[in-house]
């Protein structure tokens, strides 16, 4: 599970620093890349040398390198890493990180960090009970921030108590869980259609339809964050994804967005199917702009699109699984049942124009699943991003 997960070690000036050259080899020999991150107080415990050796990166431990005025980011640091252990976690960088106090590289990558941090306290049995160290705890974990709490043992100073930092072995371990359990799509490719198609009348001109992309965009993204690697084929949109890994392909016309899909489809683990693609594109592409007609009608000739859906169900393979959409104004499941088996789908989410709060453009969404065997789910409305997880739950 932590095969290719780039992940921040950061130190700080703890006794139990020194197990952190047990971690760093775990993590790599799992196949993580890290990067370790020092607070200048840790040096004083484990050596910068011995931990770029083992990573083969050098240490962070300043904004800058002196000798060449080389400014490290710690924004790129923070939006790289797919994790942050800070281990040893003292009271002080606890007290830090719980109040924002972003005065060295560490707690400033933290703060600026997206990804799920993970934090080994270690520390005197009294320094850990102290009402103030348990208000910060307590601070972190309501952020959203992972408590590795400390063991009960013979601490630094001869008490006994609870304070001693967790096993590396057992933090590689809560890691470990934390990537397969959160990540039920690792491993997985998948492809999203998304938004509308713009079929060209001339060069201004262009039919289209009212979907904004939000939902294959959330589906995207939900995707990703169960761990799948994610391309998106989408339509013409002004939202973009908010997990960086999704990778976008943009498209303009069904006839590009089927190129693309027929393309990338046989290396495809789950293809969802959002996009709005228009059914029918002008038979005839104007050159240049048609003039306005002295006449109260125009007639424009329309000839069929490809069916996407229907071409990638015919192509699917047994290993593959192909999720469309059906978005109706009348006799919603019957038109959404005939789409499911036409298209030779393994599912498909309906939702209805008639419903307030579904469909184009909305923040929200209600849809109903239909599985293969018409088995049906009906969801209540909520938001697209829920929506979206609602449904990649069913495919995970
Ligand atoms: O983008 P938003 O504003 O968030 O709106 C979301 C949405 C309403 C666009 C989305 O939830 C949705 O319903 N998408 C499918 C819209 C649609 O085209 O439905 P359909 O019933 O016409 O098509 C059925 C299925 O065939 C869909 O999976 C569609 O992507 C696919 N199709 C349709 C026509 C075509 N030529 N090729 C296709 O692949």
């Amino acid at each position: 599970m932590l095969k290719g997960k780039h992940i921040i070690v950061g130190i700080t000036g703890g006794i139990a620093a020194f197990k952190i050259a047990t971690l760093v080899r775990l993590l790599i020999k799992r196949g993580a890349e890290v990067q370790v991150v020092m607070t200048p107080n840790a040096k004083e415990f484990i050596t910068p040398v011995t931990l770029s050796a083992l990573t083969g990166k050098p240490v962070v431990s300043e904004f800058f390198t002196a000798n060449t005025g080389e400014w490290h980011s710690h924004v790129d640091l923070g939006l790289w890493a797919d994790a942050l252990v800070i281990a040893p976690a003292t009271a002080s960088t606890i007290g830090k990180m719980a109040n924002g106090i972003a005065d060295n590289m560490l707690v400033t990558t933290y703060l600026s960090a997206k990804a799920p941090v993970f934090i080994a306290p270690a520390m005197d049995l009294d320094m850990m009970a102290h009402p103030s160290t348990v208000r910060n705890i307590d601070l972190l974990r309501s952020y959203g921030n992972h408590i590795i709490e400390p063991a009960e043992g013979e601490l630094a100073s001869h008490l006994i108590g609870k304070g001693r930092m967790e096993e590396p072995e057992n933090i590689v371990k809560v890691l470990d869980e934390f990537f397969s359990s959160s990540r039920p799509l690792s491993g997985k490719k998948i492809l999203v259609t998304a938004g509308p198609t713009y079929e060209r009348i001339d060069p201004v001109r262009f039919i289209g339809n009212f979907s904004t992309g939000k939902m294959g965009y959330a589906l995207a993204d939900a995707a990703a964050r169960a761990g799948a690697e994610v391309t998106v084929i989408s339509g013409p949109v002004s939202v973009s994804p908010s997990e960086r890994s999704v990778k976008v392909i943009g498209v303009e016309s069904a006839c590009q967005m089927a190129k693309e899909c027929e393309r990338l489809f046989p290396e495809t683990d789950i293809a969802i199917m959002c996009a709005a693609v228009a059914d029918y594109a002008p038979a005839e592409f104007h050159e240049t702009k048609m003039k306005r007609e002295s006449r109260d009608t125009v007639t424009l000739e329309l000839k069929r699109n490809p069916d996407i859906a229907a071409t990638l169900g015919s192509m699917k393979k047994m290993n593959q699984k192909l999720v469309g959409f059906a978005l109706e104004t009348d006799h919603e499941d019957e038109n959404a049942l005939k789409k499911l088996h036409s298209k030779n789908l393994d599912m498909i989410v309906l939702n209805s124009l008639a419903v307030p709060g579904a469909g184009f453009a909305t923040d929200t969404n209600k849809v109903t699943v239909f599985k293969a065997d018409s088995s049906k789910i009906e969801l209540p409305l909520m938001s697209k991003k829920d929506t979206a997880e609602n449904i990649i739950r069913l495919l995970s």
